[in-house]
């Protein structure tokens, strides 16, 4: 299969990047992030979640951080939605796109929202409903597709079943993600293939956390597949609380170095992507996980 032509990044470093993160970073941190992420050409950006702040403090200050955006025309601002209280905190700050999450794993499930696998459908079902009645898409993250903190290996028809789930509620997209970052080429893609029984190409996107060195080459072994769509982190921020050990996503200055050497278009601006990269890794007061923005930053020097 030819490689795709072109391929859409979405930035979870606002959100997956910052959620973890143990020192306060203020609301206004966090929307220059937002507002440098756009200026480098990043149209789809992860903001923020209305999830418990007695669960993830750091993410208390959502409405705040959406408020605080100037917005530019074109940018797509998503939030994530975990249940009914979530989606109608999050309609106040007119996200558009929500995304509600579930794993493969009911373990996990139990530990990063409280409830089953079936329980969380049941919780999404209304808030599907509610965003498409507001006119808002919503995405449906599959967190351990490939490996659980709590159950170790998990098998492909788990995230089939999945998104069979999430299909049958009416979730628009669905992102397929390696949450611990064990995954290895064979096991996401066919992740990906029990996924794309019931998603057809351009309504799946990839989610890899590099926890064990391997999310470009998933993303490579996905964009084999025909995937074009990837959510990426600035400065390869990032983790899941309820997922310990797990480290950043992939890095977008990985990606964008690795896609534009591909030739493949990604649109992104990268002296400003690495600019931005920067401004967070020096607020957090620690080097970027991005290789390719550490040794590009290093030649320029
Ligand atoms: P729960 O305790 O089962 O909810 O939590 P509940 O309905 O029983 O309510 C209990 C309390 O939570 C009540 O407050 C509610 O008001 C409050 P109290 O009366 O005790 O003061 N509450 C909320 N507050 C704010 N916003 C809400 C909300 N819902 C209830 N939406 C819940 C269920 C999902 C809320 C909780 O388990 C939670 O917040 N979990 C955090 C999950 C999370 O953010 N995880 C990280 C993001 S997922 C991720 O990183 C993976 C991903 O990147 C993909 C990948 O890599 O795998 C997406
Ligand atoms: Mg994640």
């Amino acid at each position: 299969m030819p490689l795709p032509a072109k391929v859409k990044l979405v930035d979870v470093g606002p959100r997956d990047g910052l959620q973890n993160e143990k020192q306060p970073v203020s609301a206004a941190v966090k929307i220059e992030l937002v507002e440098r992420l756009q200026d480098a050409c990043l149209r789809y950006i992860e903001v923020t979640s209305f999830v418990s702040p007695k669960w993830v403090p750091q993410m208390a200050d959502n409405a705040e951080v959406m408020a605080g955006i100037r917005r530019q025309p074109g940018v797509c601002y998503s939030v994530l939605t975990p249940n009914m209280q979530g989606f109608e905190a999050a309609l106040k700050s007119r996200p558009d796109e929500v995304v509600v999450f579930a794993a493969a794993s009911e373990a996990f499930s139990q530990r990063n929202i409280n409830c089953s696998i079936a329980e969380s459908i049941e919780r999404f079902r209304p808030v599907v409903a509610a965003a498409h009645a507001a006119g808002i898409p919503v995405r449906g993250a599959i967190s351990c597709t490939v490996g659980c903190p709590y159950e170790g290996e998990v098998p492909p028809e788990r995230t089939g079943m999945v998104a069979r789930l999430m299909k049958e509620i009416g979730v628009d997209h669905i992102g397929v993600a390696d949450t611990i970052g064990t995954g290895t080429p064979r096991k996401v893609q066919k992740a990906f293939e029990a996924a794309l029984a019931h998603y057809g190409i351009d309504d799946v996107s990839g989610h890899f956390h590099d926890t064990y060195g391997q999310s470009l080459a998933n993303t490579l072994a996905c964009l084999e597949m025909g995937v074009w769509q990837y959510d990426t982190s600035s400065a390869g921020l990032g983790g899941c609380p309820y997922a310990k050990g797990a480290t950043g996503n992939v890095a977008t200055e990985d990606v964008v170095y690795m896609l534009e050497g591909m030739d493949i278009d990604t649109g992104i601006d990268m002296p400003r992507l690495m600019a931005a990269g920067r401004f967070i890794s020096d607020f957090l007061g620690r080097k970027s996980n991005s290789r390719a923005a550490n040794a590009l930053a290093a030649r320029q020097a």
